[in-house]
């Protein structure tokens, strides 16, 4: 009967038929030991020739990694194997060979993996990433629906910039038209909001930003739910709770993989309510006193935020950032307009900005005055400017970003390896 991997512990003294890949082996003159891995895990197969006979087992002996086989035999429990349990093999087919796998079990450099990721993702490590990515957006999505909030998503080809012209990537349309890849669903997900209340959108976004750090990718998938009649305080609230939430679930169900990676989860277990909230004011004020070169008004880097999260063992909202700082959408302080009501909640470990949003300009005066001083086309956004002619109310809402999320999760070096086939600036292939 055929068994994945991961269930064998049901079949114990069974005869069993895994299908999968030949991941490792080593010989010893009468007996093979292979890894076989199937997807769901990984199992050593222990091959006698006694068991089955000169032919079958010479025919063993010159498999190359990654051969597809098909491994017919009884399952033991051994307290000594990794997943608890062995395979006695009683019979072997081969069914596509595989000679000279490129990737070994020696270290090969970062660009040789991602030049072959099509095939590094079949090692154990990026496969544990690759599970926990699928957890978070699992939990992600179960999150929101079991709170009420509809899946709206919205359009990739979009007439104009949601995140600053700088970072678009032009498309060609039809008939002369331009179109863009979109930065963000936000504006489209502001007008659902205002049809059905509670709603988020879940995609891909695109950013043409010709930065080569640890955190940015050029194409990555954001989650946006935006919510009608919220405040910034209703924003902070949901960014905590969804945090929360996914680190939980990971946690609770897949303890496995992030023993795979070799993650300290009692970092993770740290990660409950409530997380600390300052200002930019206050952020600022600390990176002076640990001696950075910020100043008030200037922007964070990487560095900046780093040193502002490893200072917490949960993640950190930061919220009221200078106006002049952040998007055209954002609500200005009634009591201070100089600054947006917005809030970047920033990972501890030094992961940085995992979610930014906010509060939305719900004015549409202000709004048309916003639009003018970033010199946005004001007619790419007239549908837009609707949402506030026809019953405008207060609203908000953030987007995160998986890959950030999960490079912290998983403690990763870099965005590049939570994301099956990364785009970056050098990075268009496989
Ligand atoms: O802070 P950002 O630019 O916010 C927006 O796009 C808002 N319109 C979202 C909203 O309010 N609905 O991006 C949000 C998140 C960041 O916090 C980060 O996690 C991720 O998207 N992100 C990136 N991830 C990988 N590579 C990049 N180049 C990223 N740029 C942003
Ligand atoms: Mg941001």
């Amino acid at each position: 009967m055929h068994v994945y991997i991961e269930d064998i512990g049901r079949h114990e003294g069974a005869a069993v038929t895994i299908k999968g890949w030949l991941h490792n082996r080593r010989s010893s003159g009468k007996i093979h030991f292979l890894i076989l891995r199937d997807g769901t895990g990984f199992i050593q197969a222990v091959m006698s020739k006694a068991a089955v006979g000169e032919e079958m087992f010479r025919a063993a002996d010159h498999l190359g990694q990654e051969t597809s086989v098909v491994v017919t035999g009884t399952a033991r429990a051994d307290t000594r194997a990794p997943g608890g349990y062995e395979i006695d093999v009683t019979a072997l087919e081969v069914i596509g060979q595989s000679h000279d796998y490129p990737i070994t079990p020696k270290e090969h450099g970062v660009d040789y993996l991602l030049d072959r990721r099509h095939l590094w993702l079949r090692s154990e490590r990026q496969q544990a990433i690759l599970r926990i990515r699928h957890e978070v957006i699992d939990a992600v999505r179960d999150f929101f629906n079991g709170r009420g909030f509809i899946l709206t998503d919205a359009p990739i080809f979009t007439p104009a910039a949601c995140e600053g012209t700088t970072t678009l990537f032009p498309v060609e349309y039809f008939e002369d038209q331009k179109a863009y890849l979109t930065q963000s669903g936000q504006l489209y997900v502001e007008a659902t909001a205002m049809a059905l209340g509670r709603v988020y959108s879940f995609g891909p976004t695109f950013r043409a930003e010709k930065s080569k750090t640890r955190r940015h990718l050029t194409e990555f998938w954001m989650v946006e739910p935006e919510m009608a009649y919220a405040s910034l305080d209703d924003v902070m609230e949901l960014a905590e709770d969804l945090v929360v939430s996914v680190v939980a679930r990971v946690l609770d169900r897949r303890r496995r993989e992030l023993a795979t990676i070799e993650r300290d989860t009692s970092k993770l277990e740290s990660v409950q309510k409530p997380f600390p909230r300052i200002t930019y004011d206050e952020a600022v004020k600390r990176l002076q006193d640990q001696g950075l070169p910020i100043h008030w008004g200037g922007d964070f880097g990487g560095p900046d935020e780093t040193a502002l999260s490893e200072q917490y063992d949960r993640p950190v909202m930061v919220s009221r950032y200078p106006a002049a700082l952040k998007a055209f959408y954002m609500k200005p302080d009634p009591e201070r307009p100089e600054l947006a009501l917005g809030v970047d909640v920033l990972a501890p470990e030094g992961y940085g900005e995992i979610i930014g949003g906010g509060e939305r300009l719900a004015d549409l005066d202000l709004l048309l005055a916003r639009i003018e001083e970033h010199d946005l086309p004001q007619e790419s956004f007239e549908w837009y400017l609707d949402l506030r002619r026809y019953g405008t109310v207060p609203h908000g809402g953030f987007g995160m970003g998986i890959e950030r999320l999960v490079a912290w999760i998983c403690k990763l070096e870099h965005v590049r390896e939570t994301i099956p086939f990364p785009r970056m600036l050098y990075r268009l292939y496989p």
